[in-house]
């Protein structure tokens, strides 16, 4: 009899375990199917932001006034081309992921050059924009444009949430095609034509074809590679991934109104 009991508490034992184990398993393949949900959810609220659609405030403001007025906006904006690539480096530093952090550093190298003859992205768009309409594409940051830096770059270092940093690191990827697509309008309102058509083809030699380039190849990657990087570490927490990523996302919002304002102001 003692044998018999025996045996059966071995059985519901091993049965437990293996239920055990088969539930651990289900629960992470829920929690992974719950992440990849959020991709899409993150992605359908940021294009609720305003900022990313026909209805920028800079571009609007810009449809309303003749051409050759604006450049400023176009400068302020061309900041964030020149601090992505310290933005990012905060990001190889403060995400404790090797995968994470290999894509952040293959993402810096195409933006130095590793793809465009060692010619670093910024180089190329100032000397196009300077070709195309004799203007300077940098300039003096405004006072909107340095609240906005300064609001990331001191996040970026005083976060103590990885999980946050990378919300961050991913909304600024994240919001890129959008947002290349909303400037490539402005430049065309400034410029009274169409100086950029994303039909064109997609080589970096004229200004069409490095937003081409930038919009149906780098950023497209950057944005993808970076999800997959990404996606299991922050199925560990991905609340603090949400507000890091929110956190850019109203910064940004609140960029474009005050560029708006400064439109105007600069008339
Ligand atoms: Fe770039
Ligand atoms: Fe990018």
């Amino acid at each position: 009899m003692k044998e018999v009991l025996g045996s059966v508490v071995v059985i519901l034992l091993v049965a437990g375990l293996c239920f055990l184990a088969d539930y651990n398993e289900t629960s992470k393949k829920k929690t992974k199917e719950i992440i990849m949900d959020k991709w899409g959810i993150w992605k359908e609220q940021m294009m609720w932001r305003k900022f990313l659609t026909a209805d920028n405030p800079v571009l609007k403001a810009m449809m309303t006034l003749p051409p050759g007025q604006g450049i400023s906006a176009l400068q302020q904006y061309c900041s964030l081309v020149h601090m992505i690539v310290v933005y990012l480096g905060f990001g190889v530093e403060q995400i404790p992921v090797r995968t994470v952090a290999d894509e952040l550093r293959r993402n810096i190298a195409e933006e130095q050059g590793s793809r465009t003859n060692g010619i670093p992205h910024r180089e190329i768009l100032g000397r196009l924009f300077r070709e195309e309409f004799k203007a300077e594409t940098f300039a003096p940051w405004s006072l909107t444009t340095r609240r906005f830096h300064m609001a990331l770059f001191s996040k970026f270092q005083h976060e103590q949430n990885p999980r946050f940093i990378a919300g961050m690191i991913y909304a600024l990827e994240a919001t890129a095609c959008a947002e290349l697509q909303v400037v490539a309008e402005i430049i065309n309102c400034f410029a009274g034509y169409t100086a950029i058509d994303l039909k064109s083809s997609a080589e970096p030699t004229t200004l069409s074809g490095f937003f081409a380039m930038h919009i149906n190849d780098f950023e497209v990657g950057h944005e993808s590679k970076l999800r997959e990087a990404l996606e299991d570490y922050i199925s560990e927490d991905w609340r603090m991934f949400t507000e890091g990523f929110s956190f850019v996302l109203d910064h940004m919002e609140s960029w474009w109104d005050g560029l708006a304002s400064e439109v105007y102001q600069n008339l």
